[in-house]
């Protein structure tokens, strides 16, 4: 099993530049059969610091989990290399835990752990599915929370703080 799987991820190392569109076409499939019910596959800074603000004030967040972009960038944070960043999610999807998890302690407190959907899946479609969330997304977790602070009125100030004080 693992023998077959490094031989898997050497594969597409040449192709490391441009992603493996094969690979990247399977898992674009797999997110929407597994994973689209809940996570959107992508909402922009605007969209998710509306939700953010409306939840402040203690509304229902229109959605289930964390948007893709958001998760994808987020995980990279802390497992910036693609091998990592793979078993870390193929290991996640199977087997969520709060103690595992990377997202920010407001997600788990908006939207509770996640399922282990992965248990539904085969290697290979965990594979591609991660795969394909670590190439989709441009951009880095740091930019993301910059664009938060940086923006609208008030020169950011204030501005993110529910971000900052999350980052712990
Ligand atoms: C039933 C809803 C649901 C489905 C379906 C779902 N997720 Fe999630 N996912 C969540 C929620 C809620 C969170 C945030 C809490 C958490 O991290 O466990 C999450 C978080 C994550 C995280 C971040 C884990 C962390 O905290 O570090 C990853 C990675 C992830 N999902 C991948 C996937 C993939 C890949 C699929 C499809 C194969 C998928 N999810 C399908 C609900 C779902």
């Amino acid at each position: 099993m693992r023998k077959a799987l490094s031989a898997g991820l050497l594969l597409a190392l040449p192709l490391f530049a441009s992603p493996n569109e094969e690979l990247m076409k399977k898992g674009y499939e797999v997110f929407k059969k597994s994973c689209s019910a809940c996570h959107v596959e992508y909402m922009s800074h605007d969209e998710i610091r509306e939700i953010r603000r409306r939840v402040l004030k203690g509304e229902t967040p229109p959605i289930k989990a964390p948007p893709m972009n958001e998760v994808a960038l987020r995980v990279k944070h802390f497992y910036p290399e693609e091998e990592d960043f793979i078993e870390f999610v193929k290991d996640y999807i199977t087997e969520p835990m709060r103690e595992k998890g990377v997202c920010m302690p407001m997600a788990f407190k908006l939207f509770g752990v996640m399922p282990p959907i992965g248990k539904g899946l085969t290697e290979e479609e965990k594979e591609a599915v991660a795969y394909w969330m670590y190439h989709r997304y441009e951009g880095s977790w740091e930019e993301m929370i910059k664009k938060f602070h940086g923006h609208g009125k008030g020169k950011g100030k204030g501005k993110g703080r529910m971000m900052r004080e999350e980052e712990d």
